[in-house]
């Protein structure tokens, strides 16, 4: 039996304040009934030209409006702040934060029952569900679903992977100016994400393993017509939610993380989802550290054969199965009685599912890399950890020693990497700093820096790359990022030198700066802090309140669940 509907604090009486709620939206063609003690649903959409991965989005919005209306409740949508992550400046990252509080005012101040959360592109999803966590209503997540594979020259190409070596390649000789002009029409021709196993992708899988979408959200194309009906069931399934009070801590337990990280280490998955998750976990009130990424992930096999890791791409995770197939194959891991958005548990959504393609997702006992999970580093260089995504990496570099060549900002590496007169080599480590939450501000993803044009050209296409930074879910690289804490706040990397040795052994998970504490102590009292790109505005608010990545990089003042007490009256 339904409690009482939080809407009607709103829409029930026949006082002064519920004819304002009613009378105003009745000005929409809202019939009486509608405030009847009909579940109330809004819907967050962050629909955004400029954020062209969620630009189909005024389309699925109609899906999950009739599917409110089918089960008897009342659909309103509501526009929030788009993260687009091929457009923003100077990063999505820097605005997942603002909007998780656009998010979560929004609903708090509303008078709904529940939401559903339209999320596509990287950081609309985490915002989302950040902003909907500190609300704790009942919440489902529709992906907009990824676009179809990229076509070039009759081979697949994938977003952001292709786009990394295309221009190495250009780079390095291989490739014309002309043809690489071409590819770019030829990648992103259809509505959706991106479609390699990238931040949205991941993110997609994230929620799905999360048990907050319903089974089938990770894979279906933007433009398959399941993904159409995904959208209408979705709307279906939020009115039941709030009929059976299903709200989003229930489902946001310890367990589902486990779930949601052994899936990551499974898919191959970005390495931007361990901010992103411990963000979530920090938001809803789930303990949740960066330890628990290696102690559920680093036993994980990545049995996705999806770029960038592996071959193939979203649309070809699809007709293999899904994610449900994959769940089902690595089911012996997963804590099956989770419960998830559909009322029941991952077990009972896995168990119809089946594996339709085995070199897409490939068996437990063949995977693609048998440690796939994201692997935590410690040492005097990252005191705080860091993080590297081994299934991306080359094997022979897992253990590696080398001489640092920094860079200390995105802008020294970009006038200085392609020198001739730059003394490196394929053994040196490549630094790069001031780039972490406060630094850039907002953690850019420019962790994988693009090789030294001479080195390409002599045919070396991986080195060790150390920084603060984070880096795009499509790319891939033997890259440590999120070194923490950053050096915008005097962490250890903010004191490397040129020519220091720099020990990655990935199997100890050390990474470790070979400098003595006598000298590093000496550097430190020369350090003075960099000073900040902006001075007021929302960006300072950035810079003094974030968090450090092994944190989630959240605003220290957005973490934890204030709940969806009605507010006081408006008028
Ligand atoms: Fe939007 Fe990749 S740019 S998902």
């Amino acid at each position: 039996m339904t409690k009482k509907l939080r809407s009607s604090a709103w829409f029930a009486g026949d006082d002064k304040d519920a004819f304002i709620h009613r009378s105003w939206m009745k000005n929409r063609g809202l019939p009486d009934d509608a405030f009847d003690g009909r579940p109330v649903i809004g819907i967050c959409n962050t629909f955004s030209e400029f954020t062209p991965c969620n630009a189909h989005f005024r389309e699925l919005v109609e899906h999950v409006k009739r599917g409110v209306l089918d089960a008897g409740g009342v659909p309103l949508e509501f526009p929030v702040f788009s993260c687009g992550e091929s457009n923003l400046r100077p990063t999505a990252m820097l605005f997942r934060n603002l909007a998780s509080m656009d998010v979560e005012e929004a609903i708090r101040g509303n008078p709904m029952d529940g939401v559903v959360l339209m999320a596509g592109c990287d950081k609309t999803t985490p915002s989302l569900l950040m902003g909907a966590s500190s609300c704790d209503l009942p919440s489902i997540v529709i992906s907009g679903g990824p676009m179809l594979n990229g076509k070039f020259r009759g081979k697949d190409i994938g977003s952001g992977t292709d786009v990394w070596r295309f221009s190495e390649d250009v780079r390095a000789g291989v490739m014309s100016r002309a043809d690489f002009m071409a590819a770019e029409s030829a990648m992103s021709r259809s509505p959706g994400h991106c479609m390699t196993m990238g931040t949205a992708s991941t993110m997609a899988s994230m929620v799905e393993a999360l048990g907050v979408a319903l089974p089938g959200n990770a894979a279906y194309p933007a433009v398959d017509a399941r993904r159409s009906r995904l959208a209408r069931m979705t709307g279906r399934r939020i009115v039941e939610m709030v009929h059976e009070d299903l709200v989003l801590s229930r489902i946001l337990t310890r367990e589902a993380f486990a779930n949601a990280i052994r899936i990551n280490g499974a898919i191959g998955g970005s390495t931007n989802a361990v901010v992103h998750l411990l963000a979530i976990a920090g938001r809803i009130g789930t303990p949740l550290t960066l330890e628990d990424w290696d102690r559920w992930g680093q036993d994980m096999p990545t049995i996705l054969d999806l770029m960038p890791s592996g071959r193939f791409l979203m649309e070809d995770f699809c007709y293999a199965g899904g994610l449900p197939a994959l769940m089902k194959e690595v089911a012996s891991v997963l804590d099956l009685g989770a419960l998830t958005v559909t009322g029941r548990t991952v077990a009972e959504n896995i168990e119809p599912a089946e594996n339709f393609d085995k070199e897409v997702i490939r068996p437990v006992t063949k995977p693609l890399t048998p440690n796939g999970g994201i692997a935590v580093l410690r040492g005097n260089l990252a005191p705080d950890g860091a993080i590297i995504k081994p299934s991306a990496a080359s094997p022979e570099l897992m253990r590696h020693r080398g001489r640092a060549v920094v860079f200390n900002t995105i802008e020294d590496y970009k006038r200085r990497v392609d020198d001739p007169a730059l003394d490196i080599d394929e053994h040196c480590v490549m630094v790069l700093r001031n780039c972490g939450p406060k630094g850039y501000p907002g953690m850019a993803e420019v962790g994988n820096m693009a090789l030294p044009r001479k080195l390409l050209e002599r045919g070396v296409r991986d080195m060790v790359r150390l920084s603060d930074a984070r880096m795009s879910g499509t790319a891939f690289g033997t890259v440590i990022l999120h070194v923490a804490p950053e050096a915008a706040v005097g962490g250890p990397l903010a004191l490397v030198k040129d020519g220091d040795e720099i020990e990655l052994d990935v199997p100890a998970r050390r990474l470790q700066l070979h400098v003595s504490e006598e000298a590093l102590a000496a550097r430190r009292a020369a350090w003075s802090a960099p000073e900040p790109a902006m001075k007021g505005g929302y960006q300072s608010l950035y810079v003094e309140r974030t968090l450090q990545a092994d944190k989630g990089a959240d605003l220290d003042f957005l973490v934890g669940c204030r709940g969806h007490a009605v507010p006081r009256e408006s008028h």
